[in-house]
């Protein structure tokens, strides 16, 4: 009596009809994206990738047509449930690539386990997500990665003090949580964590508090998009005159927004996965074709979780032959590793996450752009969030 036995879930996924299963030499590719509102800046850059991965490798792989299929969310998770219901059932997607902000995938997670949808976070970085479907993989990076090189970094850098900012959302709590552990580890003081609403913040009240508190620094977690306008407040409240300096994961000084924060941001030192800045000749000639194909925008961080996520696919098929199995296609990713324009990467095959390095970096001015120059590397590191359980 297979009836009983079936959750609500796969009756709403109307996993009797069969399935996901594509259109002979078709291969789908349902991309969950924020292309309006809060973070349409992350589904700009991260569908850009995806399209010049597929420019400069060809549209097939192992005789298969690679089709993307792309659905706005707006980073709302509501909105991505719905839509990777309708990409399952209706369009048979074989992957769902994307998720902007961690809501969105969390949302989705419980969908790709019961439907077996491989599907690859290129975005967002809470570290739980990956945990919550054995069909979920991640091109992007986790907070901690960051956060806990940086609190290190500065406990050994003079920094004493510090006020932690972050937005009230999953991947604020793991980066505040993980760089107060390293920090305090290492000798600092945070004096006041202070939490900001995702949604339209105004961080102008909360940099006062923080102005108060005299630290020496504030560490700071914004989502890509929210840089400018933390910076903005920050000059103009006074706290770069005040001495007080911005250390944080480096969504703060994202690539695309940097060049129009001002001169002020000069110094500023954050730990990353990527920046446009890195010197390799595979990341050269990225920024170079990236830009060219978008009027000159510059790839920032989410752009290269897109751009990996299609590699991990491309290689993904010709393992499997263009078999698109769930269960070989996970088995082909797990454990891969290549050359990704931010540099070596790999997905450990038992969590099913990213390893990379991540870069100390500081704003300097270039050839009349600012950027953010890594002056030290920490290679292949795993996330410290799982490391730890
Ligand atoms: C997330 O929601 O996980 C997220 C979004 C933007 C970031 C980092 C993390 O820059």
């Amino acid at each position: 009596m297979l009836k009983h036995v079936l959750t609500p879930l796969a009756v709403t996924l109307g996993l009797l009809a069969g399935g996901p299963a594509s259109a002979q030499g078709v291969v789908k590719i349902g991309v969950l994206e924020a292309m309006t509102g809060q973070q349409q800046s992350t589904g700009v850059q991260t569908l850009a990738a995806m399209k010049l991965y597929m420019a400069q490798h060809g549209d097939t792989v192992a005789g298969k047509k690679i089709e993307l299929i792309v659905k706005d969310d707006g980073a709302v998770a509501d909105n991505s449930k719905r839509l990777a219901q309708e990409l399952i059932v209706r369009d048979k997607v074989n992957f769902l690539v994307g998720f902007a902000v961690t809501p969105t995938a969390l949302a989705v997670a419980p969908l790709a386990t019961e439907a077996k949808v491989p599907t690859i976070v290129a975005n967002a970085g809470t570290s739980i997500i990956t945990e919550r479907s054995p069909y979920i993989l991640r091109t992007s990076f986790t907070l901690p990665q960051s956060s806990v090189i940086i609190g290190e970094w500065a406990a050994k850098n003079g920094i004493k003090k510090v006020v932690t900012i972050v937005s009230d959302y999953a991947p604020g709590l793991d980066g505040e949580k993980s760089f107060t552990e390293a920090f305090t580890k290492g000798g600092g003081q945070v004096v006041e964590a202070v939490k900001v609403p995702l949604a339209a913040p105004d961080f102008a009240p909360f940099l006062q508090r923080a102005r108060d508190a005299s630290p020496d620094a504030i560490f700071v977690f914004v989502p890509s998009g929210q840089g400018a306008t933390f910076v903005k407040q920050f000059i103009e409240r006074g706290l770069d005159k005040a001495g007080i300096k911005i250390i944080g994961p480096g969504d703060v000084t994202d690539d695309d927004l940097l060049n129009g924060m001002g001169e002020q941001v000069i110094g500023t030192v954050t730990a990353h996965m990527y920046s446009a800045d890195h010197p390799s000749a595979l990341n050269k000639a990225y920024v170079e074709a990236f830009k060219k194909a978008n009027n000159g925008l510059r790839p920032n961080f989410m752009s290269v979780g897109g751009y990996d996520a299609m590699h991990l696919i491309y290689e993904a098929l010709k393992k499997t032959g263009g078999d698109t199995d769930g269960d070989k296609l996970m088995a082909a990713m797990k454990g891969m590793a290549w050359e990704s324009p931010r540099g070596p990467i790999s997905i450990d095959p038992e969590t099913r996450d990213i390893v990379q390095n991540i870069y100390i970096r500081k704003v300097e001015k270039k050839d009349g752009e600012l950027y953010n120059v890594e002056f030290q590397t920490f290679d292949a590191v795993k996330d410290p969030g799982k490391a730890k359980k």
